[in-house]
């Protein structure tokens, strides 16, 4: 047990360490970005290429950081560092810096999900939802939520990985499931439910071989996988040496797109039935902020209660992943300075509440951050994951993977490692180079105003 006697913190159960994966997994991402790529990406196409590359490419890479995690024992920083060499340090401190910036526009818009939520309970959803989204996205009262979403999180991680963010995940995570479960079932029995479906699922073969789509689903597959910054490389780091870490990894993969999946079962049937489909189109957040609550509003009292468990869901999904973000950030902290854990997390998510306040005052901001650090840099973090796992050190992951896994799994493991060594790497790279470009445009036309 050299989790143990090292006085590093441990998970305690199997279960736990699981759901805490699967709660950093499971978040804002999969409630709308997934449906709203899989409409724009060829409906069921979108699916399959996004399945595909799940297997092919999230799963190895949740592996590689699975397996440097527990290797390492530490936080991105010091693990990479013990594992790669001194030169791997700075990548350590990058994906620091990456996990203080998406947590930072996160946090953002998981206070708008506490404020929706807040609404359905109070005096309901806005008529004029577009109108009332735009006055409350940005602004005091945006910089608002997001502090107090910050505090809750701060909280969590203060309390330690048993005592925090295990127990946290064991009570929120079977809620979720339940709740998207019911809501899905509830928007079966809607009377456009026919509709959102065919539209959300329709199959469009000629998709399936665009590179758009292709584009799209990798780069949704890590986000939603909260794979390239090393937050499943840290709770990794919190494990024994007898967990099945493939095994893990494929249950937490599945979790993830079941929830997706689950999730578009409910936004499609709901937006279709009331016809509010432009607003969806109109900007990536729209269904969610802006069609939905008109579509609950409409329905009446039903409507606010299925909306206030719509907002509860996301809030709680959005909780999980913010505490993975931060403990990346707090473990990192606590290792290279000796900071004790209650210091660390405090200062840290002081800081990043601080720099929250330009996503909340400015929505722009939010987007191009969410470019930035959530499409491009998550990209570079992966590529750099895969290549020290594939290549510097595959006989030490290969070693680690091996450890604890059943006989099945145990002879996946060199597939695995081939893997990571022949088809990420060049994958990762193409859709890094097409994300560059688009990252490039992004700023300048940020810059240009
Ligand atoms: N996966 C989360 C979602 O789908 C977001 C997230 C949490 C994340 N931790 C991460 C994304 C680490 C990238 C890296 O909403």
């Amino acid at each position: 047990m050299t989790a143990a006697s090292s006085g590093r913190e441990a998970f305690g159960t199997r279960a736990g360490f699981i759901l805490a994966a699967a709660g950093s997994a499971v978040g804002l991402g999969n409630m709308w970005r997934f449906s709203y790529q899989a409409s724009e990406g060829g409906g069921a196409a979108f699916v399959l290429v996004y399945i595909a590359m799940t297997l092919a490419l999230g799963i190895p890479l949740m592996l590689a950081e699975f397996g440097l995690g527990r290797r390492g024992q530490l936080g991105p920083i010091g693990t990479l560092r013990k594992l790669g060499g001194r030169a791997w340090g700075p990548v350590g401190y990058l994906f620091v810096a990456v996990g203080l910036l998406i947590l930072a526009y996160y946090s953002v818009i998981a206070g708008w999900t506490v404020r929706y939520g807040i609404e359905a309970v109070a005096g309901g959803f806005a008529r004029s939802a577009g109108d009332h989204f735009g006055a409350v996205a940005s602004g005091g009262d945006a910089v608002a939520y997001h502090v107090a979403f910050m505090i809750a999180t701060t909280l969590i991680v203060i309390g330690g990985v048993k005592g925090g963010i295990e127990r946290a995940s064991l009570l929120l995570m079977p809620m979720l499931f339940v709740i998207v479960i019911g809501l899905a079932i509830w928007a079966a029995t809607l009377p456009g439910a026919a509709v959102g479906y065919r539209v959300y699922l329709q199959p469009e073969p000629s998709e399936l071989m665009s590179p758009a789509v292709w584009r799209a689903a990798a780069s949704q597959a890590f986000f939603s996988l909260s794979l390239g910054m090393g937050a499943m490389l840290t709770f990794a780091s919190y494990l024994r040496r007898d967990q099945n870490l493939p095994e893990s990894a494929t249950i937490v993969a599945f979790t993830d797109f079941g929830v997706a999946f689950v999730a578009g079962l409910l936004v499609f049937p709901v937006i279709y039935s009331l016809g509010l489909q432009d607003a969806v189109s109109a900007s990536t957040v729209g269904a969610l902020f802006i069609a939905l609550p008109s579509a609950f509003e409409a329905m009446g009292t039903v409507g606010r209660v299925v909306g206030l468990f719509f907002f509860i869901v996301l809030a709680v999904g959005a909780l999980t992943s913010a505490i993975s973000l931060l403990e990346v950030v707090t473990a990192s902290v606590m290792d290279e300075f000796g900071m004790r854990r209650r210091t660390a997390a405090l200062v840290m998510g002081t800081v990043i509440t601080l720099l929250g306040v330009l996503p909340a005052m400015d929505t722009d901001a939010l987007g191009l951050m969410d470019k930035i650090a959530g499409e491009f840099l998550l990209l570079a973090g992966a590529l750099a994951l895969a290549l020290l796992a594939g290549w510097r050190i595959p006989s030490e992951v290969r070693a680690e993977l091996l450890e604890g896994a059943s006989p099945f799994w145990q002879r996946q493991v060199p597939r695995i490692v081939a893997v990571l060594r022949f088809l990420v790497p060049p994958i990762v790279a193409i859709v890094l180079f097409f994300s560059l470009r688009e990252t490039i445009a992004a700023v300048s036309a940020y810059l240009a105003g």
